[in-house]
């Protein structure tokens, strides 16, 4: 049996989310997945895909616009496979404390898309971050690295789960 090819696509300005994007594809490859990890901007056809796990970044209260074009753009198709939405955001511990709900426009595509699931992961400002604000909040000691790998992970791997015992 061929493996399931997964889309994780993701819209990120400096990066961070870039990197969350990259550990769930990490972790559904060592899963037997066969993920490809794309920005969101790149992604024109999503047909090819069995499953779409699809992320952005919080500015201001707003999920990235790329990934919500990205949504926009493949919702006839997105429809008719699994889903799975993330964000990335908060700069400190809370995403790890508690659930933090989607923000409005994730929730809307949620139930466009016919989502499973959407998950807020820590994000990260750190001394490296371009931008007047970032280098400000780093300097008066805001900033940090918030990415949990381990749940960033263990989300992948029950994604791998739902898809393998959807097979
Ligand atoms: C100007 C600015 C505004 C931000 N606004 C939010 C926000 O509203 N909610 C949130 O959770 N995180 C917010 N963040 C944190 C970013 O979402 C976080 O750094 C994210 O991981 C950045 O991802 P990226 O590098 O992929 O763009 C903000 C960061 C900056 C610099």
């Amino acid at each position: 049996m061929t493996a399931k090819r997964v889309l994780v696509a993701y819209g990120s300005r400096h990066g961070a989310t870039a990197g969350i994007a990259s550990q769930i594809g990490t972790a559904l490859r060592e899963d037997g997945l066969d993920a490809v990890v794309l920005p969101a901007d790149d992604v024109d056809d999503v047909r090819g895909f069995d499953a779409v796990v699809l992320g952005g970044s919080l500015y201001a209260g707003r999920w990235s616009g790329k990934a919500l074009h990205c949504a926009e753009r493949n919702e006839h198709y997105l429809k008719h496979r699994p889903v799975f939405l993330f964000s990335s955001g908060p700069v400190d511990s809370s995403a790890d404390q508690h659930e933090i709900a989607p923000v409005p426009a994730v929730s809307r595509q949620m139930e466009r898309l016919g989502a499973r699931e959407h998950v807020t992961f820590g994000g990260s400002i750190t001394m490296y971050t371009p931008g007047p604000i970032a280098k400000v909040l780093v300097r008066f000691g805001k900033g940090g690295d918030f990415r949990n790998t381990e749940r960033i992970r263990n989300w992948a791997h029950h994604i791998s789960g739902e898809l393998t015992a959807a097979a």
